[in-house]
């Protein structure tokens, strides 16, 4: 079997950017797995399927075509929609897409297949509980509010965008509330994640620190 690192946790703690570089590191498959519900969010607005019709939500997907690239980039019927669902209404909307039973199971299938071409690197909220619970290595990774809005402000203003403070934490603790308070897979903690809080850690620390915990697991037997 492929070694799988399977890592969750809440938006903002740098999931996505550590996945990638340490995919990016070990030359191995990297999955994005929030990309893949954000791209069902946009299908949602373009096609004007309500975020509350989960069932109409799961129909479209096939028709999506959904493909992620090795760094990412995520294609929508063979078009880039990469920037396009990192937008703020995107992620007003992701939440409640996502949190219906009938698109995860819409979307499971897809994510489990990355798995057969190699080995793995992938990051979402049920990698290690729904999606890979056999994964070698289980991560939480996890930083505080304050610090989650900051590396989001940082983001944003990248892009030329200015929001506040205020506004960041407001909306970061209510997609937490709404990915962790769910029925279908939610957000959680458990005893087989190694937890890591990256909130006073620079994100090179971070990916080292994965890279260790990967080499020990790997020089494991069993
Ligand atoms: O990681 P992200 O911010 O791109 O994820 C967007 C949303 O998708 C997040 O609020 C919850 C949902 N999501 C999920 O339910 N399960 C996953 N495995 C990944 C993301």
């Amino acid at each position: 079997v492929d070694f799988i690192v399977a890592i969750d946790g809440p938006a903002g703690a740098g999931k996505t950017t550590v996945a990638r570089e340490l995919a990016r590191r070990l030359g191995w498959r990297f999955l994005d797995t929030g990309a893949f519900y954000r791209a069902v969010a946009l299908a949602s607005m373009e096609r004007g399927v309500l975020p509350s019709d989960g069932e109409g939500l799961a129909e479209i997907v096939p028709d999506l075509d959904l493909r992620q690239g090795q760094s990412g980039q995520m294609w929508m019927r063979g078009r880039d929609v990469s920037m396009a669902i990192r937008n703020e209404r995107v992620t007003a909307i992701v939440s409640e897409v996502s949190a219906h039973p009938e698109v995860r199971a819409a979307l499971l299938e897809a994510q489990r297949r990355v798995a057969e071409d190699g080995p793995l690197v992938c990051e979402g909220r049920d990698m290690t509980s729904v999606v890979f619970p056999d994964a070698q290595l289980k991560l939480y990774l996890d930083a505080d509010v304050r610090t989650r809005a900051q590396r989001r402000q940082r983001e944003l203003a990248a892009r030329g965008e200015q929001v506040a403070m205020e506004e960041l934490e407001k909306a970061i603790l209510a997609r937490d509330a709404q990915d962790m308070g769910r029925a279908t897979a939610p957000l959680r903690r458990l005893e087989d994640q190694i937890y890591v809080d990256t909130s006073a850690m620079a994100q090179e620390e971070v990916v080292e620190r994965l890279l260790l915990l990967i080499r020990e697991r790997q020089g494991a037997p069993g």
